[in-house]
């Protein structure tokens, strides 16, 4: 198979670079790890590698080496729009080169052939209470997909440790060409009496989404959902999801199970459902002042909220030190596409008066949006208005950056992660004898 073959053909020089890394510089030490840090979520410490994306404070998101806006213009563009394919973003994540266009198609067409999903599936999600929340239905439908593992079938069967990324592989396309029909049911079940509406053979994965939840007549719907399931698809190895899946994964955890994980972390309201609270927040803002306020108007309405420790959704980030990259996407798509909708001229001026207030505030480490400021309320303007449903799309999407990372420490034969734990009582000692 192509993205096999083209993954076969790196592996020898990608295990012989990591295994002379290992055998001359096995002892080099990257980072001494301070209590504070053990404290604090091991916020910041070099852990981890990963070739497949890296998050510059000061560039904002690289995949393979290339920022977002390199990405816009050089990633094969769907027909008749100028939003990448999310099959030659896939191909790019597994093959570290930017695919022609007949290679962003023929990954296309791979999740093509391999979309439908087994009836079981959709009856287990059926079987749950109604007002289960959709990211659990979301998960639920990954965890039920797993009886389809490639990997664990031949696991059983037995297969060399030095082939698993074979079966990996597989199984990442067998999923992620499964998940905009599995997020259009959800959808569906829970917002749209349960209608079914099967995806369209001559319709890109991404346009596919749209489409299966009947919003086949707005091709600018097409294009948002091209733009969002390009910009979440990966974010480094150390966030919750990324490092979940990976963590699942090193115990030799299938594709499912391990993206199942992640979406558990994403879940979490410090990690993906950042995107609904600024949504809110935009919102209340929006209902404050009944229409589009003055700069000086919500400036004040502004420093008042964070004089009362408000914390405001969308602005400020662990790593970035700037506007991400992401953001900045969205509302070039939002002026070019929606220049007159209210909330998204209210997100702009926000934009335009928020980090500054938030720099006299002194304390915040980065005054400038990241990729919520703005999401919910597109997705707002295209009456996908159901706010517990915006972290299922952003799972669609970093299912593709989770699922490639794993394929790749397969390959790379990573092993089992198994990081030590003190006690409390060990720590003070070590602290004691040292004289500190
Ligand atoms: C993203 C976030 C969690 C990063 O946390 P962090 O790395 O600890 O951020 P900082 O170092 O800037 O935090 C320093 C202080 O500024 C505050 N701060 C940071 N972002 C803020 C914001 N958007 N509004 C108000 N205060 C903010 C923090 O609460 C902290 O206050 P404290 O010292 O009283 O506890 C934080 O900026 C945040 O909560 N933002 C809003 C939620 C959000 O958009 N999340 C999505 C992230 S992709």
């Amino acid at each position: 198979m192509f993205l096999a073959d083209r993954i076969e053909a790196q592996l020898p020089g990608w295990r012989d670079r990591v295994q002379r890394l290992r055998g001359k510089s096995g002892d080099f030490k990257v980072c001494d790890v301070t209590v504070s840090q053990i404290y604090s979520g091991i916020r910041g410490v070099q852990i981890q590698v990963s070739d497949i994306s890296f998050v510059d404070p000061y560039e904002g998101l690289r995949i393979r080496g290339y920022t977002v806006p390199e990405l816009m213009k050089t990633l094969p563009k769907a027909t008749g729009s100028e939003m990448p394919l999310a099959g030659g973003l896939f191909y790019l994540l597994l093959c570290d080169e930017i695919p022609t266009a007949e290679e962003a198609e023929m990954v296309e067409e791979e999740w093509r052939q391999r979309c439908l999903i087994p009836t079981y599936v959709y009856n287990a999600i059926r079987r749950m209470p109604a007002d289960t929340h959709p990211m659990t239905l979301f998960s639920m439908g990954l965890m039920a997909l797993q009886r389809e593992s490639v990997f664990a079938k031949n696991f059983e069967i037995g297969v060399i440790k030095e082939d698993y990324w074979r079966y990996y592989l597989e199984d990442a396309l067998n999923l992620t060409a499964k998940l905009p029909g599995l997020a259009a049911f959800i959808y569906n079940l829970r917002y749209q009496d349960g209608i079914y509406i099967p995806p369209k053979p001559d319709h890109d994965w991404s346009a596919n989404f749209a489409h299966m939840i009947d919003r086949s007549d707005d091709p600018d719907y097409h294009d948002l959902c091209r733009l969002f399931f390009f910009l979440h698809s990966d974010h480094e190895g150390g966030n919750v999801s990324a490092h979940a899946a990976h963590l699942v994964s090193s115990a030799l955890s299938d594709v499912y199970l391990s993206c199942a994980a992640g979406m558990n972390g994403l879940a979490g309201p410090l990690h993906g459902l950042a995107n609904q609270e600024c949504l809110k927040w935009l919102l209340s803002v929006q209902d404050h002042f009944g229409q589009l306020p003055t700069k000086a108007d919500l400036r004040v309405y502004l420093k008042h909220q964070l004089e009362g420790g408000k914390l405001i959704p969308g602005y400020g980030h662990a790593v970035l030190r700037t506007t991400d990259p992401r953001f900045t996407e969205q509302l070039n798509f939002a002026r070019k596409y929606l220049p007159t909708d209210g909330l998204l001229q209210l997100v702009e001026l926000v934009y335009h008066t928020l980090p500054d207030v938030l720099k006299e505030n002194n304390k915040v480490s980065n005054p400038w949006p990241n990729v919520d400021a703005i999401n919910g309320a597109l997705q707002y303007h295209f009456g996908v208005k159901e706010f517990d449903f915006y972290t299922v799309l952003f799972g669609v999407s970093r299912i593709l950056g989770l699922s490639a990372h794993i394929v790749w420490s397969r390959a790379l034969m990573k092993p089992i992660e198994r990081p030590k734990s003190l006690t409390t009582e060990m720590l003070e000692a070590m602290i004691q004898t040292s004289g500190n």
